[in-house]
């Protein structure tokens, strides 16, 4: 694939073979990773291969932990050649397979999506591995209960019935991991538990994910993989029928018209289905119970030394609180970067935090709302252009952007003061909505995003204070903005006046 931007230039010097040449030059894009999972599918079918995909990513070293083999089998000893793939597939595909965070913050392991967001393949792979071989409730084994028994228990009790099991396909994907993140945080003070995010080379032809903060056990690319390998997995499990071929099902998720038709079982929308997948109180005891397996076996039994039940279950509630607000109750923010937001002109001013208000804006121009990716970010630039170069502001003026692809867009952030609501711009943020809502509503999720996730978040995170005040913009300045349908709207929400 050329890059888009510079097809011209490209062709003529015949750049993108000559720029990239050899190892990994394939773009880091799951478009790429669903052409390799087609080719091995299909010569699965034909008898030339004799492991499936998901059998041969484990076979390359994804998820073949000694919790993973114990839970979802052995991988593997030695996969084959593959003398179909190019060494350009080969090494594309063998490098996937496991997720690695460097000192230097580059993340590997990791393809950008379509909805340009990023995941991690491993707990994806692990995920769609445990629904394929419809592996869920598995009993603990006694070695990962007797320390439970030896605290909890008179002394010779037999184990309780029925017996503890695990969700083997929880347990693989986000589980362990949450885990484990929290653990490794609390045995060291100056490691971060989660996140943060990242941001890629070139979101045409991405090979290398930067993350933008401190990295953690937990990336936010690690999460967005396990979260789809839950739903994808759990999807395949519940399935009578011989599934689709893989290759279909991550065509469907990631590019198409969503899992069996449905528009919303896609991965813009990943956090909701999760939340809706889980029963409460489930995770935090799939954690707990990933945690006594883990304190039981060898390779990871060293990392708890000290850490006795009433520890344990602790780190567990501890993980599931904190992971449950930054991940399921926060709306995904699309940061500048993958919108391609030219930098801030001049020096920006900081926002003296918590604000009391939030302002609500439609855009009026682009009057449509934005359903995908590639439109949303197109929307982003053009507002900043314009606002930058037709009404000389140093950025795009709002603070924060909805999209109607289920995610928001980062504008000038939490900390900056914005050019949105004139006169109050350093009392509030401006939230604006893609779109002209004067005669209808944006999607009830947009809407949704914002009344129930967006303003909570904001709360939790001392963003706004818990008393804030909700006002449309036409409230303070004379306009028409945001609607009259939205105005209408917002008028029912809490901290509106
Ligand atoms: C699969 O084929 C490879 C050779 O391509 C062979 O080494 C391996 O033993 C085979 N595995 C099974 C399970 O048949
Ligand atoms: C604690 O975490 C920091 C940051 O990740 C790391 O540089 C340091 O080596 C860790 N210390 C120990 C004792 O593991
Ligand atoms: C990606 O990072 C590696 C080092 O980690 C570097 O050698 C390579 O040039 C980078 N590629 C691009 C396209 O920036
Ligand atoms: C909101 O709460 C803050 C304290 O967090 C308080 O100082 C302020 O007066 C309250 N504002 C209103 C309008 O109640």
């Amino acid at each position: 694939m050329c890059p888009t931007k510079r097809p011209f230039l490209a062709v003529l010097l015949g750049l993108c073979t000559w720029l990239e040449p050899g190892k990994g030059s394939l773009p880091l894009h799951m478009n790429s990773m669903i052409q390799v999972v087609e080719m091995l599918e299909s010569h699965y079918l034909d008898g030339n291969l004799n492991l499936t995909v998901t059998e041969l990513a484990r076979g390359l070293g994804c998820c073949d932990s000694e919790f993973d083999q114990l839970l979802l089998g052995e991988a593997p000893a030695v996969p084959p050649d593959l003398p179909f793939l190019s060494q350009e597939q080969r090494s594309f595909f063998t490098r996937l397979m496991k997720h690695q965070v460097q000192a230097s913050s580059a993340e590997q392991g990791v393809v950008l999506l379509p909805d340009g967001t990023t995941v991690a393949v491993s707990p994806l792979m692990a995920g769609i591995e445990a629904g394929l071989k419809g592996l869920r409730e598995m009993p603990l084994p006694p070695v990962a209960l007797e320390p439970l028994l030896a605290r909890t228990e008179p002394p010779n009790q037999t184990y309780p019935e029925p017996p503890l099991t695990i969700d083997v396909l929880y347990a693989v994907t986000i589980a362990k991991d949450l885990g484990m993140a929290f653990l490794l945080a609390q045995a060291n003070e100056s490691q971060v538990p989660m996140g943060p995010n990242g941001c890629w080379d070139s979101v045409y032809e991405p090979q290398n994910f930067t993350l933008l903060g401190r990295p953690s056990h937990l990336t936010d690319a690690f999460v967005n993989g396990a979260l789809d390998g839950v739903i994808l997995g759990a999807h395949l499990a519940g399935q009578a029928a011989p599934a689709a071929p893989l290759g279909t099902l991550l065509r469907q998720y990631y590019s198409g018209g969503g899992l069996a038709g449905d528009d919303q079982a896609r991965s813009n929308f990943r956090r909701k289905n999760f939340v809706q997948l889980t029963k409460a109180g489930e995770l935090e005891e799939q954690v707990a119970r990933s945690l006594l397996l883990l304190r039981a076996l060898p390779q990871t039994a060293p990392l708890f030394s000290g850490v006795g039940n009433e520890e344990l279950l602790a780190i567990a509630s501890q993980a599931v609180q904190e992971f449950t607000e930054a991940y399921l109750e926060c709306p995904a923010i699309i940061p500048r970067c993958m919108w391609e937001a030219r930098p801030y002109k001049g020096t920006p001013t900081q926002l003296r935090l918590p604000l009391s208000f939030v302002y609500i804006h439609h855009t009026s121009s682009p009057s449509e709302p934005c359903r995908s990716f590639p439109e949303c970010a197109a929307a982003m630039r053009a507002m900043q252009q314009f606002h930058q170069d037709d009404r000389g502001w140093d950025d795009i003026g709002y603070s924060f952007v909805v999209g109607s692809d289920g995610y928001m867009y980062q504008g000038r952030g939490w900390h900056w003061v914005g050019a949105h609501t004139r006169g109050y711009n350093s009392k509030g943020y401006g939230l604006s909505f893609i779109g002209d809502y004067m005669h209808t509503l944006p999607d009830t999720f947009a809407l949704t995003l914002v009344r129930d996730n967006f303003l909570q978040c904001a709360v939790r995170g001392a963003k706004i204070r818990a008393n804030y005040t909700v006002h449309g913009h036409r409230q303070m300045v004379h306009t028409e903005c945001p609607g009259n349908a939205l105005f209408q709207e917002i008028q029912s929400w809490h901290g509106f006046k």
